[in-house]
């Protein structure tokens, strides 16, 4: 079924966000819902609107997948905090590393993201909480790549055909899927999100992972952890739509302390856009640049090789997996 879109610029918020509460209302009735906050501005404005619905019923989870960035789990928690909403924090590491090993595919690592979020972490603990239902943020350009067989974005499921309730044992609402990123962020504001969520650069559903060529291992998403720190440190100050370093899998030949050293690559993207559906690169400053391979060189172990990325979305996508 076609998804009606919802335009940011002719959205009328107040409205929007009456009626998502009263939906969810409905449809959960006087059940249970759980839903996953990973702090991005989709999961945060969902996490809003459900307590808006349900109050107690709904019950927060931070899936800690070992995938996120610096401080990130702690940094959220507090700030939902000061909203009066308690996020549980679910320690889901040695599953995640446990699915990904051996996987090089990138289609391949989605899946096995996807089945570690909604079969084995979700599944237990809509079984341990009695919960019904997984509210979450699906956003409409979500859904349009993973039906365009673009990328197989994290959370599309009812779209391509797959019944969540026989496949995972719950159903999913999904109160964002008319709008896209620049509903989202206006959505966010009017439900009293503080400005470092609402205008939050967008993150991926599977995290670091989708920054990691080639295997996912503990010990690469800690140098890209490390290396997407200084990338967003130096770049902070930009009007981009979202930047990232990308950790590659070819070593390259370099020189260290006057010695050959078969060495790691690190690729800087950096993009301008209104909805993620095309973009273009960002006209860095070159000094910019500069100091930024500078730093990813000297506190980046192994790393010999820094670019950037110069591709137009498409034929690029904005992340590399
Ligand atoms: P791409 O790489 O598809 O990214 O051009 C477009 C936007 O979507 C984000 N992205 C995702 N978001 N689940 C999400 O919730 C995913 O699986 C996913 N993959 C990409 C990406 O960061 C960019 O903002």
């Amino acid at each position: 079924m076609k998804i009606a879109e919802i335009r940011a610029e002719g959205m009328d918020t107040k409205e929007f966000m009456d009626d998502k509460v009263r939906e969810i209302s409905n449809t959960v009735g006087s059940a249970l819902a759980i839903n996953a906050l990973s702090g991005g501005v989709d999961s945060s404005a969902v996490t809003m609107l459900g307590h808006k619905a349900l109050g107690g019923r709904l019950k927060t989870y931070f899936i800690e997948n070992g995938l996120m960035r610096k401080g990130e789990p702690e940094k959220i928690v507090s700030v939902f905090k000061k909203l009066g909403v308690a996020v549980e924090i679910v320690d889901a590491k040695d599953k995640f590393f446990r699915a990904l090993k051996g996987i090089t595919d990138p289609e391949e690592k989605r899946e096995a993201i996807t089945q570690t979020f909604y079969k084995d972490v979700f599944g237990r603990l809509v079984k341990d909480s009695g919960a019904k239902y997984l509210l979450q943020g699906t956003i409409l350009t979500d859904v349009d790549e993973t039906v365009a067989g673009i990328k197989r974005q994290h959370n599309v499921f009812e779209q391509l055909g797959i019944d969540t309730q026989a496949v995972f044992g719950y159903k999913i609402i999904e109160p964002l899927v008319q709008i896209r990123k620049d509903g989202v962020r206006k959505v966010a504001e009017a439900l009293g999100l503080p400005e470092s969520i609402y205008n939050r650069m967008p993150f991926p559903g599977p995290a670091l992972s989708a920054r990691v060529i080639g295997e996912v291992t503990p010990d690469k998403i800690a140098l890209v952890r490390e290396a997407t720190a200084i990338t967003e440190e130096e770049l902070s100050g930009i009007k981009a739509f979202q930047y990232m370093a990308i950790l590659h899998n070819d070593r390259v030949t370099g020189m260290r302390d006057g010695k050959r050293d078969y060495g790691l690559q690190i690729e800087i993207r950096c993009w301008d856009s209104f909805d993620a559906r095309n973009a273009k690169p960002t006209r860095v400053p070159y000094e910019k640049l500069e100091k930024l391979a500078n730093r990813m060189v000297s506190e980046v172990p192994g790393v010999v090789s820094v670019t950037y990325n110069i591709t137009t979305k498409p034929p690029s996508t904005m992340e590399a997996i």
